[in-house]
């Protein structure tokens, strides 16, 4: 275990982005009764995660790691999870048929409900009000009373993040997930569209090839391998008091888990090498991420890397990369560089979301389909040009038929925007845009 590290010690660094709790002792209660509730991973899944990116980070696999900004306490539903689980499979069968390589499953789910802001408070008309820092904290209704952060919503995160993980498990082992259904992943909205069409041609082929097993003898109804999935959960470990309340130590390694999740993530603003949120993450047995802008340096990120993985594990890191999408190439290459010749072994995966947002006529904050491509062909350039595996993709989408980004396959303008405007923070991918990337990405794989 790490020196001098404790579940506690990241308090005496400082620590960005924390919400300003009420101080009257409610945070203290709320954190101690999240502290006697049962862990809600195992470290033993934590650590086949960290096999499975450590494929990754040696070119054998790609990971596909995917899900909403933020996660909702109002929408929160069976439905609303099987669609989004639904668009995930869908998008790893494309991958995974196209690039013949396994593809691993990590949602942005079951836990994401906190969000760091670049301001902590925000102007609507004459209003000056506390930003909103996702549903963990306070609620995104533009009245004072509302934004003000209220500890019982800790205890609500870890409540609807355990029925949600209820339902993951369900949904990927019960048999929703069975290769033999391939077919039924194709929802009806999506089905009518081109990709939903392109997506029908491989999972034909995928029957074929489940046929043809069934011809030799394998029975494909009761492989677990063909009928069941993994499928991790991760958030960003911003709220470390709820971190810290939830890790727990492994009986069998004795070893520290944040079993919040499978994986945690260190966002943009909270990558300080002295800061809090990297002092918590480094004592964590977990796979952790930590995202990478456009200032981070060479000296930095190896600094990072000895710093989150000394005894150099692979698949204990992954960068995760968020440079937008007209910078990406020049900006990631010394990088690369500088990472691969320190030696250490991590996953490249790349963000294409956060750096190619703006805010369009209307006021409506968006991306454009094009530019997050773009992003991604920049970055596999990159990798090919190094001679490191671009290892994967981290996504905003949604199952639903939502309209928040431009452009795809509907090619969705900005008078779109209004129909189904929904996210409760960054704009997603919708179920039809999100196949289609999976397309663009299978295609710049293979070709670049
Ligand atoms: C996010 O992933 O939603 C996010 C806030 O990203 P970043 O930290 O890269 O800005
Ligand atoms: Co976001």
């Amino acid at each position: 275990m790490s020196r001098g590290w404790t579940p506690s010690s990241w308090r005496s660094f400082p620590a960005a982005q924390q919400p300003d709790w009420p101080d009257d002792g409610a945070v203290d209660r709320a954190l101690k009764q999240i502290g006697t509730y049962p862990p809600l991973v195992f470290a033993g899944e934590a650590r086949s995660l960290q096999t499975a990116l450590g494929q990754v980070a040696s070119g054998n696999a790609f990971l596909l790691q995917a899900g909403d900004c933020a996660e909702s306490f109002d929408e929160f539903s069976a439905v609303n999870l099987r669609e989004k689980l639904r668009v995930i499979l869908q998008m790893a069968v494309m991958l995974t048929y196209s690039m013949g390589v396994p593809v691993v499953k990590v949602g942005r789910i079951a836990g994401q409900f906190a969000k760091p802001r670049s301001s902590p408070t925000e102007k609507i008309g004459d209003l000056e009000l506390p930003s909103f820092r996702g549903h963990m904290v306070n609620d995104p209704a533009p009245v004072a009373e509302l934004r003000r952060p209220d500890p019982a919503r800790l205890v609500q995160a870890y409540h609807q993040a355990a029925s949600t993980l209820n339902l993951l498990r369900a949904f990927t082992k019960g048999g929703f997930a069975d290769l033999n259904r391939v077919h039924a992943w194709n929802n009806e909205f999506v089905a009518s569209s081109p990709q939903g069409q392109r997506y029908e041609q491989v999972a034909r082929e995928v029957d074929r090839a489940l046929a043809f097993m069934r011809a030799c003898g394998i029975d494909t109804e009761t492989t677990s391998a063909l009928n069941q999935v993994d499928v991790y959960t991760s958030h960003e470990a911003l709220i470390l008091g709820y971190e810290e309340a939830l890790t727990r130590q492994d009986s069998l390694t004795g070893g520290w888990y944040d079993c919040s999740a499978h994986m945690l993530w260190i966002g943009e603003r909270t990558r300080q090498l002295d800061g809090a949120h990297i002092e918590f993450l480094r004592g964590v047995g977990n796979p952790i991420g930590c995202k990478l802008g456009p200032s981070a340096t060479v000296e930095w990120v190896v600094e990072l890397c000895e710093l989150l993985n000394p005894a150099r594990i692979p698949g204990r890191l992954t960068l995760i990369t968020r440079m937008g999408a007209e910078h990406v190439e020049d900006a990631l290459r010394p990088l690369i560089r500088g990472v691969r010749d320190s030696g250490h072994p991590v996953v490249w995966a790349c963000d294409p979301m956060h750096g190619n947002t703006f805010t369009a006529p209307n006021g409506r904050k968006t991306r454009h389909f094009e530019a997050i491509v773009g992003e991604i062909t920049g970055f596999v350039r990159a990798h090919r040009a190094e001679g490191t595996w671009p290892g994967g993709i981290h996504v905003e989408l949604t199952g639903e038929q939502v309209t928040e980004c431009l452009g795809g396959a509907e090619e969705l303008d900005h008078d779109d925007l209004d129909t189904r405007y929904e996210t409760v923070c960054d704009p997603r991918l919708n179920g039809r845009q999100s196949l289609d990337l999976a397309f663009r990405v299978a295609e710049l794989i293979s070709t670049t």
